[in-house]
């Protein structure tokens, strides 16, 4: 999948749009996730807490989940929004470590502003994959 600007501006627009569905009353940390995959589809997620707090789930793997569960496993470009651009956590890049590493990784804030573009390789280096199973 060919990223043009086009692309690139309306990930963003969904994550920043999707953001508003967050359900975070005790962080107070909204997130909203934005996911193409290889195919030109786009998953969106956002974070979903719970009162008994580690059950809580991040925005990127909700988005990741959706589309593995609609046969997606193969991912260009995860964008996340936050207030302040914030960086994805670490099970989140060992989740998008599983799928491949040259998933490309752009955190933005409350204006659009590009705070992060690194690739899952980048964020998680010598991460623990499939293979390493044997
Ligand atoms: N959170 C995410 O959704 N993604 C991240 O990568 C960082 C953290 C959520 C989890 C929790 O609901 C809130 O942000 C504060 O940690």
């Amino acid at each position: 999948m060919a990223m043009t600007s086009n692309l690139r501006t309306e990930l963003i627009e969904r994550a920043q749009g999707v953001r508003s569905n967050a359900y975070a009353p005790y962080s107070e940390y909204a997130v909203g996730a934005a996911l193409l995959t290889n195919t030109g589809k786009i998953f969106t997620g956002v974070n979903v807490e719970n009162a008994s707090y580690p059950l809580s789930m991040c925005a990127e793997r909700n988005s990741i989940f959706k589309a593995v569960s609609e046969g997606e496993r193969q991912f260009d470009m995860i964008v996340v929004a936050t207030h302040n651009g914030g960086s994805p956590c670490g099970a989140c890049r060992q989740v998008l470590a599983e799928f491949g590493l040259e998933t490309r990784v752009m955190t933005v804030d409350a204006d659009g502003e590009v705070v992060l573009d690194m690739t899952v390789r980048e964020l998680l280096p010598e991460a623990f994959r499939p293979e390493d199973l044997g």
